[in-house]
């Protein structure tokens, strides 16, 4: 699995090489970043670093996303290597990694301290392609490309978690698609192999899923990370792909000075809002949750306010949102759009199941009736769309991959739904 030596950079040696995935291939030393690639333009700033476009040079074709982590400045020792613990990790997992839904590593350079991680280009992501459906006349993404997209989402989770990968960071914007309609999960910055002991919430990492995603038993304080955070991710971006707005938006609560991690209050209003309370009764774990105390004091308080009542009995408001949201995009088998019917229902709601224990898996996700009834899936989630998507937005600002190393330009004409919690993402190590 994971046997393979990851050590293998020398943080010392100037410029190496490695052309990963292919057996018998293994390092070239100096090799330079703009002898093997031209660079097109600057795509997005993000929490480690920049990444642009880029299309081969000297007989190497394609086009390719070069990540650029920037040399860590905390602490001389790591000032020293030039190579973050975040780099480090993302690097280790994606030459490791081989699936046609997990974004594929061309190759990885080391320059002027550098890491430079080469992908294979991808036109699209999930958030660019809700974007394009909000815009002007508001409409809904077909059925049938949710369901394939989902289905593709899922067969790249069940790769990483039967690997012992969790993602931890699972939204649209790091749902890559393919100009062909396939789907690569992509930013496997924060995943980390979860059969490692270490894998507690607040040693060492502050703030891992971005808020909107977040599991509830991680609201609740849990430590420990499971499959089952990436599958509660994976309901989100169902309940978004279908409704184009984030299903739960909260308002991230900040750490107060003594660097003590709050309860999100807001966002488990948010979850609550739908979900209605979770009850012990079907999540048996419940009262043993580190913030269980958090969530009865909300409950005081709401049983007290005039919404009180509404938000303790609700029986399931899924149900009602699910009927909105279908109403809303037009979604109906006669219409256009067709529609994700009561399977789709069935499965949104298992994915956004409270206890994680009970959560479905990806595979068992993968048998839902949701996919295993109707028409075959197609590995094109465009197949059949008269939508065309717009090419991803190249910058031409800033597309200096040598000097491009000031954070802050960030990737223009979308909304930045990263931005909340990027602080507090930025992890020290
Ligand atoms: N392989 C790729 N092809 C095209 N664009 C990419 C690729 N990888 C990342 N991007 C773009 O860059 C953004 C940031 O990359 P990501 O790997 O998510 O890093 P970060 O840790 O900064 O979020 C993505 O949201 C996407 O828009
Ligand atoms: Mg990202």
């Amino acid at each position: 699995m994971f046997g393979k030596n990851y050590s293998v950079l020398n943080p010392l040696g100037g410029a190496y090489l490695r052309d990963s995935g292919r057996p018998g291939s293994g390092y070239t030393s100096k090799v330079h970043i703009r002898e093997r690639y031209h660079i097109v333009g600057f795509i997005s700033s993000g929490t480690y670093g920049r990444v642009y476009k880029a299309i081969g040079k000297n007989g190497k074709k394609g086009e390719f996303a070069i990540k650029k982590f920037k040399p860590d400045k905390e602490g001389e020792l790591i000032q020293y290597t030039g190579l973050s613990q975040s780099a480090i990790r993302e690097m280790a997992l994606c030459s490791e990694l081989n699936h046609p839904n997990v974004v594929g590593l061309e190759e990885i350079i080391l320059e002027d301290k550098c890491i430079f991680m080469v992908f294979e280009y991808t036109e699209h992501d999930l958030l660019q392609i809700i974007h394009h459906h909000t815009q002007q006349q508001r409409h809904a993404i077909p059925a049938k490309m949710v369901r394939s997209i989902l289905f593709q989402l899922l067969n790249g989770l069940l790769y990483l978690h039967t690997n012992w990968v969790l993602h931890r960071d699972l939204k649209p914007a790091n749902i890559l698609v393919t100009a062909g309609g396939a789907i690569r999960i992509g930013d496997l910055g924060l995943a980390r192999l979860f059969y490692k002991p270490l894998n507690s919430l607040f040693t060492g990492d502050k703030v891992v899923v971005t808020i909107w995603y977040r599991a509830p038993e991680l609201l609740l304080g849990s430590r420990h990370y499971t499959p089952a955070v990436d599958m509660w991710a994976v309901g989100c971006i169902f309940a978004e792909l279908l409704s184009l707005r984030p299903i739960f938006k909260g308002e991230e609560a900040k750490m107060d000075s003594k660097k003590t991690v709050p309860f999100q209050r807001n966002q488990m209003m948010k979850i609550v809002d739908i979900l209605g309370f979770p009850r012990q009764e079907s999540w048996p774990g419940l009262a043993a949750m580190p913030e269980f105390n958090q969530l009865q004091s909300m409950m005081q308080s709401m049983k007290m306010s005039s919404r009180g009542g509404l938000h303790y009995n609700k029986p399931s408001g899924l149900d009602t949102w699910y009927q909105g949201c279908l109403k809303t995009g037009s979604y109906s088998p006669h219409s256009s759009v067709g529609s994700p019917g009561a399977d789709g229902f069935d499965l949104l709601s298992r994915l956004l199941e409270y206890d994680p224990t009970k959560r479905i898996t990806a595979e068992e996700a993968l048998e839902h009736p949701y996919f295993t009834n109707g028409e075959p899936i197609s590995a094109n989630c465009f197949e059949g769309c008269e939508n065309s998507y717009p090419p991803r937005r190249v910058s031409q600002d800033g597309n200096d991959i040598r000097s491009g190393s000031l954070p802050g330009t960030k990737r223009s004409g979308l909304p930045d739904d990263s931005l909340i919690g990027r602080v507090a993402k930025r992890l020290k190590e």
